[in-house]
């Protein structure tokens, strides 16, 4: 067992994890503290192969990122309800030499809203996508104690989806019909995200004035879903925030301290204009 002494490690695992802005936060938070501890980006391609080798090295804290949150959940130990629910972690723990895991994606949801003083209870909530992304986001806007419905490009996983949560899904064919009845919309595909194939898909006359509308994507920090919600009057919230208040869960988790919002917020958003300019 080789454990490194002088630092403690930590690190976002993921394949690809070469644009992750996670290291950029998580290190601001161990200098703003004077930790000695030190967070990295690990590609890992063979997750059970490759978790042996982090295991031995002494990590003590990982953020798990697309493609192994389902595989991290079947290798820790989870006592997270939310987890559960979820089917999916995206952060461990190593506990007296085990892995547990957590499910910090929907309180970055949740905590972006409350962040800007935004209550949705007893809102009506849309969600665009049926994937990982959308369970979290469902999970926290059933939380926020609103009422949701689920629309997807392939109309059954969203009724399956909705089955599974109890709650509504619409057809994409009527969801230009549809679209009044929702005060929130979160957009959980990668549709948007830079490098993907697909710019635009979810018709952009979707927006009213005074909707609150939710990007998970973050690269670009303001994607053109979010710049035209804008433009036709809705309250936006960046996929950035998320990002924070996610990562800002987990630091709290691994070192049952405050974390230091500013440091991280600061870091982060300089980290992504850098990104947005490569
Ligand atoms: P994740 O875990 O990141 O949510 P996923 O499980 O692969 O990823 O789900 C991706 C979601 O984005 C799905 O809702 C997917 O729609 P389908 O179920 O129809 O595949 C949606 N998605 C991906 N590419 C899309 C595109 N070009 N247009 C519309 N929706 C897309």
């Amino acid at each position: 067992m080789i454990r490194c002494v002088q630092t403690r490690l930590f690190a976002v695992i993921g394949h690809p994890v070469k644009h992750s802005l996670s290291p950029a936060m998580m290190n601001a938070a161990f200098r703003a503290l004077d930790i000695p501890a030190f967070y990295l980006a690990l590609e890992v391609s063979d997750f059970l192969e490759d978790m042996k080798h982090i295991t031995a090295l002494g990590f003590d804290g990982l953020s798990v990122t697309i493609p192994h949150k389902e595989s991290a959940m079947k290798l820790a130990v989870v006592d997270d309800e939310a987890a559960r629910a979820i089917g999916a972690v995206n952060c461990l723990k190593r506990v007296d030499d085990v892995w547990r895991g957590k499910n910090t994606d929907w309180i970055g949801v949740v905590d972006s809203f409350k962040s800007r003083g935004i209550d949705i209870s007893g809102k009506k909530a849309l969600v665009l996508g049926a994937g990982g992304a959308a369970r979290g986001v469902i999970y926290a806007a059933l939380k926020m104690g609103a009422e949701v419905t689920v629309v997807n490009r392939t109309d059954e996983k969203a009724f399956s989806l909705a089955d599974e949560f109890g709650i509504n899904a619409v057809e994409h064919k009527s969801l230009k019909e549809r679209v009044c009845d929702f005060q929130v919309v979160f957009q959980t595909t990668p549709v948007g995200m830079n490098g993907y194939p697909v710019e635009h898909f979810w018709p952009y006359d979707i927006f009213r004035p005074g909707m609150i509308v939710m990007d998970l994507v973050y690269r670009p920090a303001k994607t053109a879903f979010m710049k035209s919600a804008e433009e036709r009057g809705c309250t936006v919230i960046s996929g950035l925030d998320m990002l924070l208040y996610q990562g800002v869960a987990q630091f709290e988790w691994w070192f049952d301290r405050p974390a230091p919002l500013e440091a991280m917020k600061k870091a982060l958003y300089e980290a992504a204009e850098q990104d947005d300019h490569v």
